[in-house]
């Protein structure tokens, strides 16, 4: 699919967007199932809207590898459901406390903080379910199965998003340098979003080389997407964004525009994009899609 101009990006993401709910509809237990309360938490967040990045990263890194995106849907929307628990329990009282996500009160706020934490927890081990279970995606060979999954493991848990939270809540001295910052950034946010497109182009069988370059790329847009987050949390408007701004300052939080100033951060986020390009260089015009994002992830206002 060609992503050349604005237009084009903006439809691929809405039809890849669509593929991807219709997916998660599909995969993702519904309400009829015993304790109602908890499914319907976990579809509450899970449905909320949301922009799908993850799981569109991973079927453009499956397209960017060669392969058919739609055959890597259950791997996508594992990802969004380790998302979306991410974003429950972000929200809780106990760590940055907010009562607005993707536009609609947090799940804590509707449902009560025992529930969101177990909605969390469901969407975490469910995506497991999802990635492990033969019956999904049943031509792949088992050892790239676990090889994924192992992947997937390593970049939610401790050396991954939840490393990254721990940093985030409690900084230790040194917080306000530069190195601390990456290294929080890439564990928080960009371990989940490299690799997402790793996983894609690895169920695929794609190639060492293709496979470096994605993840090289997904690094640098990881970081990227972080430094996006914080600007807007500055400069956003809290009703494009479906969530609340000013919550970073309001908690003291170690972010790019507290450390070095929103235009240092804008090139700091402008050098990785350009950065991200030039890893895709050695790839032909299937890996289009990935170089749309890597600009809209910059240029995004939500
Ligand atoms: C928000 O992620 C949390 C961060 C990792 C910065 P997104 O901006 O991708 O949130 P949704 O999925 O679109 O709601
Ligand atoms: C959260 O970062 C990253 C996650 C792993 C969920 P933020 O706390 O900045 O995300 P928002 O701004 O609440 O979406
Ligand atoms: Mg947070
Ligand atoms: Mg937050
Ligand atoms: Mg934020």
């Amino acid at each position: 699919m060609k992503t050349g101009s604005e237009d084009n990006l903006e439809n691929y993401l809405s039809q890849r967007r669509a593929l991807v709910e219709e997916a998660l509809e599909r995969l993702i237990p519904g309400e009829e199932n015993a304790p109602s309360l908890l499914f319907r938490a976990m579809r509450y967040s899970l449905f909320a809207g949301g922009k799908r990045l993850r799981p569109i990263l991973c079927l453009a890194g499956a397209e960017a590898a060669g392969g058919d995106p739609a055959s890597v849907l259950p791997a996508a929307c594992a990802l969004e459901c380790i998302h979306t628990y991410s974003l429950i329990h972000d929200d809780l009282p106990a760590m940055d406390d907010d009562d607005l996500r993707r536009g609609k009160p947090t799940c804590h706020k509707v449902f009560g903080e025992a529930t969101a934490i177990l909605a969390g927890d469901a969407l975490l081990t469910q995506a497991f379910t999802l990635l492990a279970d033969p019956r999904h995606m049943p031509s792949l060979p088992p050892l790239t199965r676990v090889k994924v999954i192992a992947e997937i493991g390593k970049a939610a848990g401790p050396f991954g998003m939840v490393g990254g939270q721990v940093m985030d809540m409690a900084p230790p001295e040194g917080r306000g340098e530069v190195s601390f910052l990456d290294a929080m950034h890439r564990r928080k946010t960009g371990a989940m979003i490299r690799v997402s497109v790793v996983a894609g182009a690895m169920l695929c069988g794609g190639d060492p080389m293709t496979i470096k370059a994605l993840s090289s790329y997904g690094e640098r847009i990881g970081l990227a997407f972080q430094i996006a987050d914080d600007i807007l949390d500055v400069t956003g408007d809290p009703g494009e964004l479906g969530k609340g701004t000013g919550g970073d300052r309001r908690l003291g939080k170690v972010t790019y525009p507290a450390v070095m100033g929103l235009e240092a951060s804008r090139r700091r986020m402008a050098d990785l994009v350009d950065g991200a390009l030039t890893d895709l260089e050695g790839l032909d015009e299937r890996a289009h899609p990935l170089r749309g994002i890597a600009k809209f992830i910059m240029e995004r206002k939500s």
